[in-house]
């Protein structure tokens, strides 16, 4: 079971009085010592977090998985060519949002992305999308040529129905796993409610940020980490 920790929320303490520190990069090799298998970032369009800078000095910096965390724009396509990250998740991406509202719809996409995920695979990527739940998207994900998804847990992490939900995930996660795709999850998942998750053999990799930083303001990255590290090794 892989965690990879997403620290775009170090970034946004930065730019909250653009300062040079905390510099999300100390916090990756932190997050490494800690027993992180990679680091999440995610590059939006606004800049409003994560800079280029950042994903620049990872690439050189961290011995993990380097996650992008991407819009479907050429813009972005352009700097993942360059910047040579290990793998590339596409996500929805809105102006104005707080943080990812949703999977990519790929039901309702005006693009297709087939042409944009095989581009990005010959630069030697691995592609995945961020998805919803929902045995739909799964199969548009094989269709457009994802290799791996990363299924929505922001719902399950706000249900009182926790059974309920990680039924539908266990259920889509098999799925995919099904059509050959790797499964990881991720989005709200927290030291608590990521045991009730934790039954589900299909899904081996979770992308978790927020609950880990705060954490951190604690007990520091290294620790908060480690702290999930064992909760995860409970499923290995
Ligand atoms: N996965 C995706 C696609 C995300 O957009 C985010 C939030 O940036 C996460 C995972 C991590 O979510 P959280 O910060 O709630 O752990």
């Amino acid at each position: 079971m892989e965690l990879s920790v997403n620290i775009d929320h170090v970034a946004t303490v930065r730019e909250a009085r653009k300062e040079e520190f905390p510099d999300p990069v100390h916090v990756a090799v932190e997050a490494e010592l800690g027993g992180a298998d990679g680091i999440t970032v995610h590059l939006r369009g606004d800049r409003r977090h994560i800079k280029e800078r950042d994903l620049r000095l990872l690439k050189q910096i961290i011995r993990t998985d380097l996650n992008l965390e991407m819009a479907a724009t050429s813009e972005m396509a352009s700097i993942a060519s360059d910047a040579k990250p290990d793998r590339v998740t596409l996500v929805p991406e809105a102006p104005g949002e707080v943080t990812t509202q949703g999977g990519l719809d790929l039901l309702n996409l005006k693009q297709d992305l087939k042409l944009f995920i095989s581009n990005l695979r010959n630069t030697g990527l691995r592609v995945g999308i961020f998805i919803d739940p929902n045995m739909e998207q799964i199969k548009e994900a094989v269709r457009v040529g994802a290799q791996y998804v990363e299924i929505n847990t922001n719902e399950y992490s706000k249900t009182t129905h926790v059974k309920k939900e990680s039924i539908r995930i266990a259920r889509v996660a098999k799925a995919a796993r099904r059509e050959g795709l790797v499964v990881h999850a991720g989005h709200g998942i927290d030291y608590r409610n990521i045991r009730s998750l934790l039954y589900i053999p299909e899904i081996t990799g979770y992308s978790i940020g927020f609950a880990i930083v705060a954490r951190a303001l604690f007990v520091g990255i290294r620790q908060a980490v480690n702290e999930m590290v064992e909760i995860l090794k409970g499923a290995r």
